[in-house]
């Protein structure tokens, strides 16, 4: 890595800190943080582009439409920053393909990168939605936005399209059947999902202690 793109690097860390620092639903930086650091362990082993990676994954959830509503506000706000550091338009359009493919858009919406360094990027954001963590994260989010943690009444839905997904107001258990438990078949590397095995079992034996103390059950 070059000296010019290691002061990049740190610079746009320093912005997406300040940017991301207070945010409440589990996009706080700290996401960003352990995305970034599990991506670049990601592109090691995958051995693809570490300063695209790295880029690409503390830019990933700049402009995200959950956070931002402004009409194209990943393409904004990404190349606004990235032109601030004089970045060339060819970066600005490599970092834009990896992030563009990065979200989850609904149980029967795949998106699939192309590019090995999208791949990595999608793999280290879902990592961090699964496991120890998801839960902790999937829960953060139900609070905000004032969801139950449960209700037996209402059944887990697949989603057709991205916006019947985006529109879904259900309590957070139902999360993970439509999104959460979804996720270890969808990892895109070998190291993704491997990794993505054993933070499955955990949600999984989460949601079976959760449903024997939901019903009270005693053994
Ligand atoms: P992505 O990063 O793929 O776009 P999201 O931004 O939708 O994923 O999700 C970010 C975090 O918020 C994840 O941990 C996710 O599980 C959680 N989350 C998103 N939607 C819900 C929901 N309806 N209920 C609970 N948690 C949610
Ligand atoms: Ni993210």
């Amino acid at each position: 890595m070059t000296d010019s793109q290691r002061s990049l690097l740190f610079n746009v860390r320093e912005e997406i800190k300040l940017i991301f620092e207070g945010e409440g639903s589990g996009h706080d930086w700290w996401h960003i943080y352990r995305v970034t650091e599990t991506a670049i362990s990601l592109a090691k082993k995958e051995n693809a582009n570490l300063f695209l990676v790295e880029l690409s994954a503390l830019l990933h959830d700049l402009g995200d439409h959950k956070l931002f509503k402004e009409e194209n506000a990943q393409e904004v706000l990404i190349a606004n920053l990235l032109n601030k550091y004089s970045c060339s338009q060819e970066l600005i359009s490599e970092v834009l393909d990896v992030v563009k493919g990065v979200s989850y858009k609904g149980a029967k919406t795949i998106t699939n990168p192309i590019s090995l360094e999208g791949k990595i990027v999608q793999d280290a954001d879902r990592l961090d939605a699964i496991g120890a963590i998801g839960i902790a994260r999937a829960f953060a989010f139900g609070g905000h936005h004032n969801r139950l943690l449960y209700s037996p009444e209402e059944k887990a839905e697949l989603h057709e399209n991205f916006e019947s997904y985006k529109n879904s107001k259900g309590h957070t258990i139902n999360h993970f059947y439509e999104k959460l438990l979804l996720l270890k078949d969808r990892m895109q590397t070998n190291t993704g999902k491997e990794l993505a095995k054993e933070r499955h079992q955990y949600m999984e034996s989460f949601l079976s202690q959760f449903d024997k103390e939901w019903n009270g059950v005693i053994n």
